[in-house]
């Protein structure tokens, strides 16, 4: 069976990162130690209960597990159902010592992270990423929050889990599009820090992506390492966290533009982000003209979105997306801050981008040029 475990150095914060199979069917096993008490809440959302809640509650065994299962979607990181949730584990009579749950992808992940941070000012959770962007990305760092209307994931807390599942197993009930878009936060640890991960990618990705286990973990224990890595170095994103945003001050835009809908997920957002990153980088002359178009050969031979024409529909101008840039977290004093490369796994944080030539990238871009 494969069981593989990163550890996430953060002082009295530290915590593991399980990576494997039947994870879910032994989860008593991985949480007991965790628990003052065999009681357990578990936040989910209608989707993930129908597939993986009684799997859940059998592998917790003797725990009592009391449940609330939320709409699926992005729309549920909201006011109204951070209200919902933290008054349902009140009416649970959930208690300081308790620990919380967070089955699902990466909207239960954040969701449910942000109301451990403030339920009786802070209780523990647990993660269990049922996503394959869950389980490279959102469970791991203590990044929760929901959204607000002037942009994505701007309330919010840092609040580490105590504990992280990525059953394997359960990549398999997702849809190849979700798997996908997973996929493209994994291609985004390669490019932004590990050239030899990025070549493996590009010689196991077809294999990983029909389903082979092996694969799948080790490209899931790749990522979560290097993670790992830069949220020790920079837990609260003062500096090196900002190389996990690879491709997504490009994404974020584009998701603002086609309103978080299903026309674009946030995966194939960052895929498509990087792709234009590292064009942006080869025009600016900090990496070879051959590096975007090995990152967009990888993406296409993956059956990826790689261009703005991939996006169904109509897209704004490039002045009005360069506007949309604008609420990214890593603005510092209304100056954007982009994370380039250098080459392929040699990503950098700066601020010397000058608006114009993002302004033309995207202009080409919408036009097809690039
Ligand atoms: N998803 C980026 C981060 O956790 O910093």
């Amino acid at each position: 069976m494969i069981r593989e475990t990163v550890h996430v150095p953060l002082g009295d914060r530290s915590y593991d990162v399980r990576i494997g199979e039947d994870l879910i069917a032994t989860a008593a096993e991985e949480i007991r130690a965790l628990l003052p008490r065999p009681r357990v809440a578990v936040l989910t959302d209608e989707t993930v209960a129908g597939a993986h809640l009684d799997a859940l509650g059998a592998g917790l065994g003797d725990i009592e597990m009391v449940s609330l299962a939320l709409t699926p979607g992005e729309a549920t990181k909201s006011w109204s159902a951070l209200e919902k949730t933290v008054e349902w584990m009140l009416a649970e009579k959930i208690e300081r010592r308790d620990v919380m749950i967070a089955l699902g992808g990466g909207v239960i992940g954040d969701l449910g992270g942000f109301a451990s941070a403030i339920l009786r000012r802070g209780i523990r959770y647990v993660q269990i990423p049922t996503s394959l962007l869950a389980q490279v990305d959102s469970s791991v760092g203590g990044k929760t929050a929901i959204n607000s209307p002037a942009g994505k994931n701007l309330i919010g807390a840092f609040h580490q889990p105590s504990l992280v599942l990525a059953d394997i197993g359960v990549l398999e009930t997702l849809t190849p599009r979700d798997f996908l878009a997973g996929y493209g936060e994994v291609v985004k640890y390669g490019l932004l820090g590990d050239a030899v991960f990025f070549d493996w990618l590009e010689t196991n990705g077809p294999a990983l992506a029909k389903g082979d286990r092996n694969l799948r973990a080790h490209a899931v224990k790749r990522s979560v390492e290097m993670k790992a890595e830069i949220v020790a170095r920079d837990e609260t994103e003062q500096g090196d966290r900002a190389l996990l945003n690879l491709g997504h001050t490009f994404c974020h835009a584009l998701e603002a533009a086609t309103g978080y809908s299903d026309r674009l997920l946030h995966g194939e957002g960052v895929a498509i982000g990087c792709a234009l990153a590292f064009e942006l980088s080869a025009r600016l002359g900090l990496c070879s003209q051959e590096d975007p178009s090995r990152v967009r050969a990888h993406l296409k031979s993956m059956g990826m979105k790689t261009d703005l024409s991939d996006i169904p529909g109509d897209l704004p101008n490039a002045e009005t997306l360069v506007d949309l840039m604008g609420q990214d977290k890593k603005v510092i004093d209304g100056q954007l801050r982009f994370i380039m490369a250098r080459g392929i796994g040699e990503a950098f944080v700066t601020s010397d981008v000058p608006r114009d030539a993002v302004v033309t990238l995207l202009k080409d871009a919408l036009a097809g040029r690039g």
